[in-house]
């Protein structure tokens, strides 16, 4: 018997690594969902459906002829400033949808992995553990946790998910991170300016998706950290993405989060520690040399396509 997967958001970063990851699973049975058309350029051994999550009746509709056994929950309002700046597009994307994927999730007996974030904790100490008790400090991460609290409230079978600061490549991406951000302005000779008091455990999109296909098979019960494990400033972070790729430190100036000026709050400090995930799900994130490897690996491939 296969496991019928169902995911949302699949253009996303996550998303395109999850299909990457599903699709040749010969235990999976794959669709992805993904508002508009396709941009994954993976299109072998799994469904594409059109599914905009903020439709209460389509969400409902496709869940139910599909009848997955577990959806992983990918989609979200994930630019932060922009959820800040338009609080009632947050609140539809981030809260009132996923209200749409519980209902429709518990109306078909369906175990639901639901994407969260480090977002949801106020940042004064860290690394953090899944007991922490989230103090959200931005419209984003009231958004998150709202969303967190109607997963457990309604649903009898979930797994949530807390990341942080995920990077990697994707096809047609429609937002960069910091990775991609940092190589490419500092290779076109472009200063930047970093901030040095925001403290996080950078995670490579390849390990989230192993942690999302661990949670999803197992149906694992509960709140689980997942991030890499080594801990960093964000300047630390782009200096080491520097350091990596050989560009020129002379053009990263370290500055604090308030000068940045940011219409959103961010947490200082967070960090997570995985040990739950690395006992119950078997999870096992890279290294940040690794993962830039890896990152440096599909970059060139995709240059030569
Ligand atoms: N990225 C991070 O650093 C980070 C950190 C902590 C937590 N997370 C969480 O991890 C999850 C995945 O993040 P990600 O990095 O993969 O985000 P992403 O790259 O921004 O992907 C989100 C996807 O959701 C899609 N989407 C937006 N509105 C939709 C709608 N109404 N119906 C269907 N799909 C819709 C977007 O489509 P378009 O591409 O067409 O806009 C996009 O492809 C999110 O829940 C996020 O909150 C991410």
């Amino acid at each position: 018997m296969k496991t019928k997967i169902l995911i949302t958001g699949s253009n996303g970063l996550l998303g395109q690594k999850l299909i990457l990851a599903l699709s040749p699973m010969t235990e999976v049975e794959l669709i992805a969902t993904s508002r508009g058309s396709n941009r994954s350029v993976v299109r072998e051994s799994y469904t594409y459906l059109p599914l905009d999550i903020t439709s209460a009746e389509e969400v409902l509709y496709v869940f139910t002829q599909i009848k997955p056994d577990v959806v992983i929950h990918t989609a979200a309002m994930t630019h932060v400033d922009q959820c800040e700046l338009n609080p009632e597009e947050c609140n539809e994307l981030n809260v009132a949808a996923v209200q749409n994927v519980v209902d429709a999730c518990a109306a078909n007996h369906v175990h639901l992995v639901h994407l969260s974030t480090d977002f949801i904790f106020d940042g004064t100490h860290g690394p953090l553990d899944e007991e922490e008790m989230p103090n959200p400090v931005s419209i984003y991460g009231h958004s998150k946790l709202r969303a967190e609290e109607i997963v457990q409230a309604k649903l009898k079978s979930w797994s949530i998910l807390r990341t942080m600061l995920v990077y990697g490549v994707a096809d047609e991406m429609s937002r960069s991170n910091i990775v991609l951000w940092a190589k490419q302005s500092l290779e076109e000779g472009k200063p930047i300016k970093v901030v040095n008091d925001q403290f996080r455990t950078p995670t490579l999109a390849e390990d989230l998706a192993q942690a999302c296909v661990l949670a999803a098979l197992k149906k694992a019960e509960g709140v689980f950290n997942i991030s890499g494990e080594e801990l960093f400033s964000i300047a630390e972070f782009v200096y080491k993405i520097a350091d990596f790729w050989q560009l020129d430190i002379g053009l990263i100036e370290e500055i604090s989060t308030e000068s940045l000026g940011q219409p959103a709050k961010r947490p200082p400090r967070t960090g997570f520690i995985i040990d739950k995930a690395k006992s119950i799900l078997g999870y096992r994130p890279h290294s940040i040399q690794r993962g830039l490897q890896l990152v440096d690996e599909q970059l060139k491939r995709r240059e030569n396509q």
